[in-house]
């Protein structure tokens, strides 16, 4: 992979996403050979919106390669309460940092941000856009849980419309060659740039309103949060909250080899007795993000080192 910074899956080629997916396999099956690969180096943290898996994930990554981390910490203990622009508050910790990686509310932010600073710089969530390393560590997941990502047939099921990791795995999933089964109520469905994306990508893509018809069919049920906090009208939310969940009475229908992922966090998307069954794959899924994220960080630091000599 040859990219300076990672802020759209778009970016991500089927033989970019091997290459890591190839990396995190040999990480996770010796992550003693790399414990100290990067012991000099400090990863830029910079989160302006809630965070568990991606945030920690990234620190137990860095750490895991023998570096550290330095935290911006919340927005109300920072100099943004004081009205500083994020492209000062990058180029200010582009100087503390080896690499930063940026979550932020607002679409296009990480794409903007990277035109400020030199350090390769990962998005980690903008706004309702994309989540790229979030799709990396799908993919993983989804490769060792189905044997591979040729010929698979992916339901993703939920928030359509807002929720960006649906938007860059989808966009990376027509390197593969997936169908794709998207599953919402008409006011989430994929937004009109995305659809265009996938057309423009030769995708093969159906839409729908309710699982049932197209359950036996699928390899992969990819299952979303239905993003409250990004909702213009809260009315508009609690009129579909509660609509699109799966519980053991839905994957009756199902194939028993069903792979069953979410993002997370989920609210109440999934039944917690699927949590023990063989479909559940989604907390597996959270842990792939350090063993993903250490070979990411990894190529991209190597990258960086290369362009310095
Ligand atoms: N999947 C994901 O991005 O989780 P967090 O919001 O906890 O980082």
């Amino acid at each position: 992979m040859r990219h300076e910074h990672l802020v759209t899956a778009k970016q991500l080629s089927r033989d970019d996403v091997e290459a890591v997916l190839d990396r995190a396999a040999e990480i996770a099956a010796n992550p003693a050979a790399v414990r100290e690969r990067h012991a000099d180096k400090l990863l830029g943290l910079l989160f302006f919106e809630p965070s568990t898996r991606t945030k920690m994930s990234f620190e137990t990554a860095i750490k895991r390669l023998g570096g550290d981390v330095v935290d911006m910490g919340s927005v109300d203990s920072s100099s943004v309460k004081k009205g500083e622009s994020l492209a000062d508050t990058v180029r200010v910790i582009e100087g503390y940092a080896d690499a930063l990686v940026l979550r932020h509310p607002q679409e296009g932010s990480a794409r903007m941000a990277s035109e400020f600073v030199d350090v390769p710089l990962v998005n980690a969530g903008d706004g309702a856009g994309h989540h790229p390393t979030q799709t990396l560590l799908d993919l993983y997941t989804m490769r060792e849980a189905a044997d591979g990502l040729d010929d698979l047939t992916v339901g993703i099921m939920g928030d359509l419309k807002y929720g960006r990791t649906v938007h860059s795995l989808a966009n990376v999933l027509t390197n593969f060659d997936a169908r794709q089964h998207f599953v919402s109520p008409e006011s989430l469905k994929l937004p009109r740039s995305v659809r265009y994306d996938l057309h423009e990508a030769g995708a093969k893509v159906r839409q729908h309103t309710d699982l049932e018809t197209i359950l036996p069919e699928l390899d992969v049920l990819y299952v979303t949060r239905i993003q409250r906090e990004r909702f213009p009208d809260e009315n508009e939310y609690r009129a579909i909250a509660g609509e699109y969940q799966i519980d053991a009475d839905t994957l009756e229908q199902a194939s028993d080899d069903l792979v069953v992922m979410h993002p997370l966090p989920r609210v109440d998307e999934i039944a917690p007795e699927i949590d023990e069954t063989d479909y559940a794959h989604y907390f597996e899924q959270a842990h792939n993000g350090v063993p993903v994220r250490m070979a990411l960080l990894d190529m991209l630091l190597e990258n960086a080192r290369g362009d310095e000599e």
